[in-house]
């Protein structure tokens, strides 16, 4: 997506001057994993109903017509992703999802004496540190599941680690698609080996949904986290989809609202542009999955062309698209700290990332990168593309245009020339 940073709205003669002053710079976002801006249909969707008043749990017509929008919204939601409404629990975000089922599976399955997490360990903050607390504050322990180098946690790794002591099992979970190195798991068959000892399974798949088909049903896992923003809807909104078969003790307790789990007034507005976003993505997942792959493509070839021995951190079987997240290039540049990286493109207009956003800041190596096998060194030259629905040529253009400054400077910060 190119946009001139400035104020939010522009008119046309406004927009042209502001192109050609050197004020405002023409930018490129390419971190659509950190967040996705918001789709104008979900945008508008949210707006005209902030503009009606409604509690969905209220009973006059007020409250009635927004528990409809609630209702048609968790309806087209579960379309999307296969699931029957009942099952969608609306929450905040990712990041409460993740805890919910994590905490509450463990809170509800505790008594019996199944106090072991089985975490993979590429897993997002919110699943790792939920899972750290767990261990340091209710008496959890984890098993850690090991990934191999280009990220894919392996059936029989899972199935070693139950069969180490499966009486002990309280929860599996394994992310659908990795937010760092964009590796897609088989998280159907890990539910198919954590059933096999009647372990029920969660999977963070924030990153994919949106971009990966998502079937609840046939990949038969238990708990699913979602988010509105990685999918063109607001931040602040997002849903754990929770089988019938999967029992949880809730985090919050009050109105008991959504099934007596999630107590809290439903924000109307940003459930219903959620829904709009899901649809408008699951309606386009194909014909943009492969745009993106083509975009993602050249932009690491043409990365690679450029002979700084950069590789795809995701796939280190190269060209392996099946694997990763169609928009997802996740480039390792030696020699370089990544953050520096970061900021050198962010001056010339490129705004990416060094991995997690959630992590942005904190400078150390990805513990994905470092899970995956690579030293801290070559982690520490992380620098994570990623495309979405506004990407375009012009911004893989322009990336590919400012990389050989960057990494050269990059490079004379690290005083490795
Ligand atoms: C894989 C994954 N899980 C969870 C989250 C947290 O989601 P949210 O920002 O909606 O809390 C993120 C966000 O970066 C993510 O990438």
């Amino acid at each position: 997506m190119t946009r001139l940073d400035g104020p939010l709205s522009w008119s046309g003669r406004a927009r042209a001057y502001a192109a050609k002053s050197k004020i405002y710079r023409v930018r490129h976002y390419l971190d659509h994993a950190a967040t996705t801006p918001m789709r104008a249909a979900a945008i508008e969707a949210m707006a005209a109903q902030q503009q009606l008043v409604g509690n969905a749990s209220s009973l006059h017509t007020s409250g009635r017509a927004a528990r409809r929008v609630v209702e048609e919204s968790r309806e087209s939601i579960a379309g999307a992703i296969g699931c029957r409404p009942s099952e969608v629990v609306f929450t905040s975000g990712g990041t409460e999802s993740d805890n919910l089922a994590i905490q509450g599976t463990f809170a509800a399955r505790r008594d019996a004496g199944r106090v072991r997490l089985l975490v993979s360990a590429i897993e997002h903050h919110a699943v790792l540190d939920c899972v750290d607390f767990l261990v340091a504050h209710e008496g959890a322990k984890v098993t850690w599941l090991d990934c191999d180098a280009s990220g894919v946690v392996h059936p029989e790794t899972v199935q070693r680690a139950v069969e180490e002591d499966p009486d002990s099992v309280a929860l599996v979970s394994l992310m659908w698609a990795n937010n760092e190195v964009g590796t897609v798991q088989d998280v159907a068959a890990a539910a198919a080996v954590a059933h096999e000892f009647g372990i029920p399974l969660h999977t963070d798949a924030v990153q994919a949904l949106g971009h990966l088909p998502l079937d609840v049903a046939s990949s038969d896992v238990d708990l699913m986290s979602l988010t509105g923003h990685k999918v063109g809807g607001p931040v602040g909104v997002g849903a754990l989809v929770l089988k019938r078969s999967a029992t949880i003790v809730p985090l919050s307790h009050g109105g008991g609202q959504e099934r007596g789990v999630r107590s809290g007034t439903l924000d109307v507005a940003a459930i219903r542009a959620f829904a709009v976003a899901v649809d408008a993505a699951a309606r386009e997942l194909l014909s943009e999955s492969s745009r993106l792959v083509g975009l993602r493509d050249w932009l690491i070839s043409g990365a690679m062309a450029l002979g700084y021995d950069i590789e795809a951190g995701g796939t280190w079987v190269a060209g392996d698209a099946t694997t990763r997240l169609p928009g997802n290039a996740h480039l390792i540049v030696p020699g370089c700290e990544g953050d520096s990286l970061l900021y050198l493109l962010d001056a010339a207009g490129i705004e990416c990332s060094t991995g997690s956003a959630c992590q942005a800041g904190v400078p150390q190596p990805s513990h994905v990168l470092l899970a995956m096998g690579l030293t801290e060194q070559r982690a520490r030259g992380a620098l994570r593309v990623t495309l979405g629905h506004t990407s375009t040529s012009d911004d893989v253009e322009a990336f590919l245009g400012a990389l050989p400054a960057a990494v050269e400077r990059a490079r004379r910060a690290a005083g490795s020339r």
